[in-house]
C-alpha cells in the first residue's frame, strides 16, 4: 500500500509542468542537429554503396520516432536493392563486408561486428560528432514502430513532452540501459502511450483500432500485422475523444507515476498499446514474468522479458521514489538537499 500523498499546490504543479516542458528544449535536439543525422546517413550511404552494390541506408529509432536525444545513437537498417527480405541472404557475411568497408571511412572509428546477437550489427562511433551508430539488415519491424511511435508523438504535443520526462527520469535513475539488463527507451515509451491511451478521457486513441469497415486490414511484414491508422488530419472525424483531454502536462506526468504505482496490476495487465481491452499475462503465457511489455506488431516479444527480479525491484523502486518527490509539494525549487540527486 502507498502512503497517501499530501494535497497537490497548483504553485507546485506549475513547477512540474515547467520541468516536463523544459526536458524536451534541453535534450531534444535542435532543427541543426536533425540536419547532421541526415547528413551523415548520406554520406554513409554514398560511401557503402562504392563497396556493397545497391545498399541502401534508413534511419530508425528516436533520430526519427519523435523522442531523440541530442546525444542518442544513430539506428541505421541496411537493405538491398530489389530484394524485399532477408530471405536467402547471408546476413552474417553481409555484416563482415560492411565492417570491412566503414573500416576504410576515415570519418569512423571503433568499427565492430557483432554477429554473435540475435540481430547481427555493426558498430561505429562518428569521429567528428561522437555519435554512436549501430547498422542493422532487414530490421523492417524497427522502421515500422518508428513510423507509429512518431505518428503518436504527432497527434498531441504533451506526448513528445512526457516521453523526454520519462527518458531522463529513465537516466537520472539509472533505469533505462537495455545493455546492462534494464528496459529500453522504447520499452518506457510504450509504458508512456499505454498510459496516455487508458487515461479517461484519453489523450491519445490506439491507432491500430481505427480503421473503416467491419475488420482491420491486415498488411502482413515478417509475419506480422503492421497496420494502423496514419490519416492524421482525419483523427478529429475518426476518434470520438479527440481533445477532449485538457490536462497539464505536469498533471498527466504525476498521473502516470500513481498509475503505475498505486493502480496498474503487473500481475494481472500486460502493457499492451495495440489494443484498448485489458490484456492478462494468462493469455499470452508470460506468467512467470512481473513487468510485461507487449510489442505493437511483435506480439511474441515481451519487452520485459530480460528483466532479473532484482531489476524489476529496482525499477519498481525508482518510480515508488518518483512519486513521492513529484507528489509532495515543497516551497523552493529544487528543494534545498544536499545533494540534488537525493531526491530520486
Ligand atoms: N527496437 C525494437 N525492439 C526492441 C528495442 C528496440 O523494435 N526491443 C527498435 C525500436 O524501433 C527502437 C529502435 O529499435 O526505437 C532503436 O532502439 P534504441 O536505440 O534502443 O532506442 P531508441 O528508441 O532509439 O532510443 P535512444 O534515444 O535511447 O537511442
Ligand atoms: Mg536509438
Amino acid at each position: 500500500e502507498m502512503k497517501p500523498l499530501p494535497a497537490m499546490t497548483p504553485k507546485f504543479l506549475k513547477v512540474i509542468d515547467q520541468v516536463c516542458e523544459q526536458c524536451q528544449m534541453d535534450f531534444g535536439p535542435d532543427e541543426l542537429e536533425v540536419q547532421v543525422r541526415e547528413h551523415i546517413l548520406q554520406d554513409l550511404e554514398t560511401f557503402i554503396r562504392r563497396h556493397i552494390e545497391g545498399a541502401r541506408l534508413k534511419l530508425f529509432g528516436s533520430s526519427k520516432n519523435g523522442f531523440g536525444f541530442k546525444q542518442s545513437d544513430l539506428d541505421i537498417c541496411m537493405v538491398l536493392e530489389g530484394q524485399d527480405t532477408a530471405m536467402g541472404l547471408d546476413c552474417i557475411s553481409i555484416i563482415l563486408s560492411l565492417a570491412r568497408a566503414l573500416g576504410k571511412h576515415s570519418g569512423l572509428k571503433n568499427i565492430i561486428p557483432i554477429i554473435t546477437a540475435k540481430v547481427p550489427i555493426v558498430k561505429f562511433c562518428h569521429v567528428k560528432t561522437g555519435l554512436e551508430g549501430d547498422i542493422s539488415l532487414y530490421n523492417r519491424l524497427g522502421l515500422h514502430n518508428t513510423e507509429l511511435l512518431a505518428s503518436y508523438a504527432s497527434i498531441d504535443p504533451r506526448v513528445r513532452q512526457l516521453c523526454y520526462t520519462m527518458k531522463v527520469f529513465t537516466k537520472v535513475c539509472d533505469i533505462g540501459d537495455a545493455s546492462r539488463g534494464s528496459l529500453s527507451s522504447y520499452a518506457y515509451t510504450l509504458m508512456v502511450l499505454f498510459y496516455l491511451q487508458q487515461r479517461e478521457p484519453p489523450v491519445i486513441p490506439v491507432l491500430q483500432e481505427i480503421y473503416d469497415g467491419q475488420t482491420k486490414p491486415e498488411v502482413l511484414v515478417e509475419g506480422w500485422n503492421i497496420y494502423f491508422f496514419s490519416d492524421l488530419k482525419d483523427l478529429p472525424r475518426r476518434w470520438p475523444s479527440y481533445g477532449q483531454n485538457r490536462e497539464s502536462v505536469g498533471e498527466l506526468w504525476l498521473g502516470l507515476l500513481r498509475f503505475y504505482t498505486e493502480h496498474f496490476d503487473f500481475k494481472e495487465h500486460v502493457i499492451c498499446v495495440r489494443q484498448k481491452d485489458t490484456l492478462s499475462p494468462f493469455q499470452k503465457q508470460w506468467t512467470s514474468k512481473y513487468i510485461t511489455i507487449e510489442d505493437p506488431f511483435d506480439l511474441h516479444h515481451n519487452l520485459g522479458g530480460g528483466l532479473s527480479r532484482r531489476m524489476i525491484n529496482f525499477i519498481m523502486k525508482a518510480f515508488i521514489n518518483g512519486r513521492r518527490v513529484f507528489g509532495t509539494p515543497v516551497n523552493t525549487f529544487p528543494p534545498e538537499y544536499p545533494d540534488k540527486m537525493e531526491y530520486f
